[in-house]
């Protein structure tokens, strides 16, 4: 697959996606989106992948937010769509990965951008990087989740905070109230998230993927999160991951999955 807006590489597992166009300062387009959809889908059935380290090009963006000179004269009804195919496509689709997506959060992460990065399962930031969710100075609210995950993520009081100063916080900020996992020098950016992702794939994909399914049910309105794990955790009963797992503990050996 050719892609223009991102850049897609894999080395012993782990596949490195990069939003390619820092002098937008990686803000998402359609485009973008669009190509996010496809890297995600080939990764998530592609058997030499296990984690997936998202990031963006350049020293200064994550991902500054939503293509604002796409949508800046839409109306309600594009405003609709624009945040429901950008939640199917990309957002709502990284959160319920079959396998673990880690932000590396190289700069900026405003707007869309920090929506991203909160639809991926851990976050590790660069020691410059700046966070916020700014679309009330916009006249909007976020639309990709923003006001839905950052309150799972920093409680509802923070997640007011931010949303309605429009703030940015800086790293460390970000590490005291959860928002991101760790916070590291850019140029150790891409390696601690890379240690992180080498301890995660000595582990069995199949429980990796169940794991992340039930932390998600537990936060889809309707769903008794303790009964999907119920039905997870049996499932994972009848898996070779399990076979291989218990035969490797049993013995006294280290599992190969
Ligand atoms: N959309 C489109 N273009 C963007 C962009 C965005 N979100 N963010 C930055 N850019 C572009 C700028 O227009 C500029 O392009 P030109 O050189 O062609 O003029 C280029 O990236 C560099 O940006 P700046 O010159 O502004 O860089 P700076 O260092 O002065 O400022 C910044 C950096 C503070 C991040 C500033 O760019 C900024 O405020 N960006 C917008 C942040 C924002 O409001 N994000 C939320 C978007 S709305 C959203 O995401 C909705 C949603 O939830 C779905």
């Amino acid at each position: 697959m050719k892609y223009t807006n991102i850049l897609v590489s894999v080395k012993q597992k782990i596949a490195l996606v990069t939003i390619n166009r820092p002098k937008k300062l990686n803000a998402l387009n359609k485009q973008t989106l669009t190509e996010l959809h496809w890297a995600f889908t080939a990764l998530l059935t592609d058997d030499a992948v296990r984690v997936i380290v998202l990031t963006g090009s350049g020293e200064k963006a994550f991902v500054a937010g939503a293509d604002i000179s796409e949508f800046h004269t839409f109306s309600s009804q594009q405003g609709y769509d624009l945040a429901k195919e950008g939640q199917e496509l990309v957002f709502n689709f990284l959160e319920q990965s079959t396998k673990p997506v880690i932000a590396a959060i190289n700069g900026y992460a405003l707007g869309g951008g920090l929506e991203l990065a909160m639809s991926c399962h851990i976050r590790v930031a660069s020691d410059h990087a700046k966070m916020g969710l700014p679309e009330t100075t916009l006249g909007l609210i976020p639309g990709y989740g923003g006001t839905q995950r950052l309150p799972q993520l920093v409680g509802k009081g923070m997640a007011h905070e931010m949303i309605l100063t429009a703030g940015m916080i800086d790293a460390n900020r970000a590490l005291e109230i959860g928002l991101v996992n760790h916070v590291t020098s850019a140029d150790q950016l891409l390696k601690r998230s890379f240690s992180i992702a080498e301890k995660i794939i000595k582990n069995s994909p199949n429980a990796l993927a169940k794991s992340i399914a039930a932390m998600h049910a537990g936060f889809s309105e309707g769903v008794d999160g303790y009964k999907a794990e119920m039905e997870a955790f049996a499932a994972c009963f009848d898996s070779q991951d399990f076979k291989t797992g218990t035969k490797a503990f049993m013995s006294k050996k280290t599992p190969k999955f």
